[in-house]
């Protein structure tokens, strides 16, 4: 039976531009992909801390979705969010990949947005 799944999150934009403040590359590789990383060196520096947190907040709303937050092995790191022309695109790696393949979760969609203080993200999936 087809069933439908959401996930949602919302983020302090200065927490993530803290963390980045304070611990620089260390923390963008803990928690973002390489892909990302890339998208990431060419933001401005105005809107950097913009796309760490939403990029972080699409990671747990998606982590929802797949149903075990960030525990079993699933790390923020294996939820790639990749800002495409028309939305974002959500890739899957590691245990994140699994569980989601384990429960027949389709396509992932997400919508990202923000605010000068606060950034949200809401994922979407069915499973078959
Ligand atoms: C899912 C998770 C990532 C969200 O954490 P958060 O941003 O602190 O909390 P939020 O306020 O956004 O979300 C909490 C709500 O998410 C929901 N939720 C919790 N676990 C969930 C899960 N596995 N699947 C779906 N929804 C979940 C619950 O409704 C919860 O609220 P409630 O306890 O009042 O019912 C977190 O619960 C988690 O997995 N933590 C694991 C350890 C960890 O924090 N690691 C940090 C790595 S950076």
């Amino acid at each position: 039976m087809t069933k439908l799944r959401s996930g949602i999150d919302l983020v302090k934009v200065s927490r993530l531009a803290k963390a980045y403040e304070n611990f620089g590359l260390r923390f963008l590789h803990r928690i973002y992909d390489n892909l990302e990383i890339e998208q990431f060196q060419k933001k401005s520096t105005r809107a950097k801390p913009f796309f760490l947190a939403k990029n972080f907040a699409g990671k747990e709303a998606v982590s929802k979705v797949i149903g075990y937050g960030f525990t079993n092995g699933v790390r923020p790191k294996d939820i790639v969010i990749l800002r495409k022309y028309g939305g974002p695109k959500v890739k899957l790696n590691g245990r994140a990949k699994l569980l989601a393949k384990a429960q027949g979760l389709k396509d992932i969609s997400l919508s990202l947005s923000d605010t000068e203080e606060h950034a949200t993200a809401m994922a979407v999936a069915i499973t078959e």
